[in-house]
């Protein structure tokens, strides 16, 4: 099964959407544990990202992953600008050229993507970040693509091992960024970052109808 440039303009159109819908509960979380503006900041970075995609939209795939990532790095500032901008930029390298994606690419695109993440934040699986969300669901993806299971089985694994990474920061100790701060204080509450990166793979699966 291939995934189109259609499907991949659909998905970033719907997960400016979908984070618009929960910017207040991504700064709500971040309220907890931070500094109250996750929200804010992905949806200001994604509402950039979608007025820009019709400018991109005849390019190819890597071009578009890129042009998201420029936007993302000078629009969103913080933590997240950097890193979100980091993980589209090294998804657009290793998409360079592309004009639909095999789902080994789409593994190879989460994959790289997330190695950027790790290379900017140096953050490690259980410092209740982003990372938490992300390396469950690219694990769960590359293993199941592996083993030649397809798509439409596939992604909802990854999912499924996003949410329970997502879910899993709740007990966690904040290692990274502003959360850090609060050291053991920072139990109990979810991951903002690890909230929006969970719902960044909700929406691929939503939109790449691979049922
Ligand atoms: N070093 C890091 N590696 C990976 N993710 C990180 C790192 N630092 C912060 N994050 C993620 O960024 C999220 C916070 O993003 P936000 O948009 O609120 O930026 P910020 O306010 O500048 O961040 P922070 O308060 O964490 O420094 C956190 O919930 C966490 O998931
Ligand atoms: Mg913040």
């Amino acid at each position: 099964m291939a995934v189109t440039k259609q499907q991949i303009l659909h998905w970033l159109e719907t997960l400016a959407a979908v984070l618009a819908e929960n910017k207040d509960y991504l700064t709500e979380l971040d309220a907890a544990i931070g500094d109250a503006d996750h929200g804010v900041n992905m949806n200001r970075g994604f509402q950039k990202v979608l007025a820009q995609l019709p400018t991109v939209a005849d390019k190819d795939i890597g071009h578009i992953l890129k042009a998201v990532s420029m936007t993302l790095i000078s629009s969103i500032g913080g933590a997240s600008g950097p890193l979100y901008g980091t993980l589209f930029l090294r998804a657009s390298t290793a998409m360079a050229g592309k004009e639909a994606l095999t789902d080994e690419d789409l593994a190879a695109l989460l994959k790289a993507g997330l190695e950027g993440v790790v290379q900017r934040g140096k953050a490690n699986l259980g410092d209740k970040t982003m990372v938490d969300a992300l390396s469950p669901a690219v694990d769960a993806l590359e293993a199941a693509i592996a083993t030649a299971t397809p798509l439409p089985e596939a992604l909802p694994k990854a999912v499924t091992a996003a949410e329970a990474g997502m879910k899993g920061t709740i007990p966690l100790v904040a290692k990274k960024g502003r959360a850090s701060y609060l050291g053991e204080r920072s139990i109990g509450h979810q991951d903002p970052g690890a909230t929006s990166a969970y719902l960044l793979l909700k929406t691929m699966l939503d939109t790449l109808e691979v049922e």
